[in-house]
């Protein structure tokens, strides 16, 4: 089942003079639980796609369907809902709130949905175990390491167990160990609780964990890499490595 859709999605920047066509016409089809890389050079449109996939900007043209809903149909409080409660973010600069210690900044979806942290112990103490982090329940961001800070953000993402995680550049701002624990993080939830997720990323290694990576350039999809099947973790690398010199990414 097709999670998300989107048909001819298109955003033109208009600075001045100047139009950018950031997304020049993208048709891409997620299904259910799909693990999906975006791979692409510098300026390529994937930042651009992922805020348009997640409702956080409107696209200049074209459609994005979630869960069989057009967003373009939803005013912006029912968008704003739909992004609350189905999806979770992962951003590259952790964007925790230092003022907040480790369950709190999991928390904060619910705490913004007006939900009392209290009634959540539970699952926050299985995230925390989740996410490797029990003994740092009540340090604060800046008393935690990046990729420590990175695995909380993580955490937050999934808190409302959403259908859909989003994420760009998770491990951009991390050495390439604890990137491989932050993505095995994302992989294990996409396993485990039948989660869509769709990671942006520059690293190879990074896109080898998805069930397929989707190459953009100049806001067009120019390839798409199929390794669900590829048991062994080489020779999904060595695949996207292939693309990724061909396309001169
Ligand atoms: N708010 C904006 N106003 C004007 N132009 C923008 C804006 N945001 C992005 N762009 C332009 O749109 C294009 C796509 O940007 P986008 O951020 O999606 O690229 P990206 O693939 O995520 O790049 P990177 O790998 O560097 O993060 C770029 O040319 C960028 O300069
Ligand atoms: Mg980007």
């Amino acid at each position: 089942m097709a999670i998300l859709e989107t048909n001819n999605l298109r955003k033109q920047y208009i600075l001045g003079a100047h139009a950018v066509d950031a997304l020049a016409g993208v048709d891409f089809v997620v299904q259910k639980g799909e693990f999906v890389a975006i791979m692409g050079p510098s300026g390529s449109g994937k930042s651009t796609l992922l805020h348009l996939l997640g409702g956080l900007d409107k696209p200049s043209d074209g459609e994005v369907t979630l869960a069989g809903q057009a967003l373009s149909m939803m005013d912006d409080n029912e968008v704003t809902l739909v992004r609350r409660h189905h999806i979770g973010f992962v951003f590259q600069f952790f964007n925790l709130l230092p003022t907040l210690n480790t369950e709190e900044n999991i928390a904060l979806p619910l705490i913004i949905d007006g939900k009392k942290l209290r009634d959540y112990n539970d699952r926050i103490t299985a995230l925390l175990e989740l996410v490797g982090l029990s003994d740092r329940r009540y340090h604060k961001p800046d008393q935690l390491s990046g990729g420590e800070q990175q695995r909380v953000a993580i955490a937050r993402a999934l808190v409302t167990e959403p259908a859909m995680v989003l994420a760009d550049e998770p491990t951009g701002n991390l050495d390439s160990k604890t990137g491989a624990v932050i993505m095995d993080l994302l992989r294990t939830s996409c396993d485990e609780m039948d989660q869509t997720v769709i990671v942006v990323t520059h690293d190879a290694r990074a896109a080898s964990y998805a069930d397929r990576t989707v190459f953009l350039r100049d806001g067009c999809v120019v390839r798409e890499i199929v390794c669900a099947d590829i048991i062994d973790p080489h020779q999904r690398l060595s695949l996207i490595m292939e693309a990724v010199e061909s396309l001169q990414i």
